[in-house]
């Protein structure tokens, strides 16, 4: 069995079935392009608000946008209302994205006072009407992405499948982990099975996708695509060396020094994107992710989240390297 292959979603075909998980604060343009660059088949944005970007707020404006070089993207929208969501589906597609992922699986309890997030799979009703009104606003594919569960009591995969496949989204993707264990713990790639069984529209799993093993096996419970988050922030060749690794090919991990070169070539995008003081300032909140597998990074650390200028903290990644 082909486990990698292309991704097709209604009209729209990805090269490969590995997805970049959107994530808030990380996946903005920079690092997307460099997830595709790292072999993924699709990039997912962090969720932007439909409620903010009807008010004319420029910052999710600009969250919207996408560059040239950061196909094939899925722009990801969160809200309660109709009228808004079609509003910024319609934006989305205007601004150039390949598909639109409409967000019921956050459980930020900011986003869940206001309607929005995993409170959607308690209100199907609702749901389903903000999924229709996102197919009707726009002609690119609408994909979901909710949870297998809120609890531990009850799993909603199967319904969550259904409700999206009959509002007209074109595919699911299912967080295989319940709501209130927000990002933690073991997926239960079992309860997106089911799914997968359930439905005619593609499955793509989530969670805990740190290497080839656990792909494949979302992949051979009948999932069309796998999503990968934490995975990728710290290592965005992962969905290169996933396909390597399953097609019998040698995979090298990437060595301390080789991590923070193409850390450094990140922070250098983030500062040409956004100047280089909100660029710097981005770039500090996944350090943890990069700067952590050689003696003494905690301290490397702590000393780079001081540093305000890029060409402070090129000197210091210049002097780590010579000491590694
Ligand atoms: C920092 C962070 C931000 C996230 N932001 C979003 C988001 O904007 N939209 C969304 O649907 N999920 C978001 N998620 C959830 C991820 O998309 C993904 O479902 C989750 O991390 C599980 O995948 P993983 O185990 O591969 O990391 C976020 C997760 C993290 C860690």
């Amino acid at each position: 069995m082909t486990l990698i292959k292309p991704l097709q979603i209604a009209s729209f075909t990805a090269p490969n079935n590995l997805l970049l998980a959107p994530m808030a604060g990380i996946t903005d343009t920079p690092f997307r392009i460099l997830c595709l660059q790292g072999g993924a088949g699709i990039v997912c944005a962090e969720m932007v608000s439909a409620h903010a970007l009807h008010y004319g707020n420029p910052k999710s404006g600009r969250m919207l946008q996408v560059a040239k070089k950061e196909h094939p993207v899925s722009m990801q929208i969160f809200g309660a209302d109709e009228q808004t969501i079609a509003e910024a589906a319609k934006n989305a597609e205007a601004q150039g994205a390949d598909l639109i992922d409409l967000n019921a699986g956050c459980p930020v309890k900011k986003i869940n006072k206001a309607g929005a997030g995993c409170v959607l799979m308690k209100d199907e009703l609702k749901l389903g009407r903000l999924i229709e009104a996102a197919v009707k606003a726009v002609k690119i594919p609408v994909t979901l992405k909710t949870r297998i569960a809120l609890n531990h009591k009850e799993l909603l995969a199967v319904r969550m499948a259904k409700l999206a496949q009959n509002a007209g989204a074109s595919a699911i993707t299912l967080h295989a982990r319940a709501a209130v264990d927000v990002h933690a713990g073991a997926p239960n790639i079992e309860a997106v099975a089911e799914a997968c069984l359930a439905v005619n529209i593609p499955v793509i799993g989530n969670g805990g996708v740190v290497n080839a093993s656990v792909a494949k096996q979302f992949l051979e419970a009948g999932c069309a695509g796998v999503m990968i988050g934490r995975g990728a922030v710290g290592n965005p060749f992962i969905f290169q060396d996933i396909q390597d690794e399953i097609a019998g090919k040698p995979v090298r991990p990437l060595t301390a020094s080789k991590k923070l070169e193409i850390y450094l070539a990140l922070i250098r995008e983030n500062v040409s994107y956004y100047g280089e003081r909100i660029g710097v300032n981005r770039s500090r909140k996944t350090a943890g992710y990069w700067i952590n597998n050689f003696p003494g990074a905690a301290d490397v650390r702590g000393r780079f989240v001081r540093l305000d200028t890029l060409q402070d903290i090129e000197k210091l990644f210049a002097d780590v390297r010579v000491s590694l």
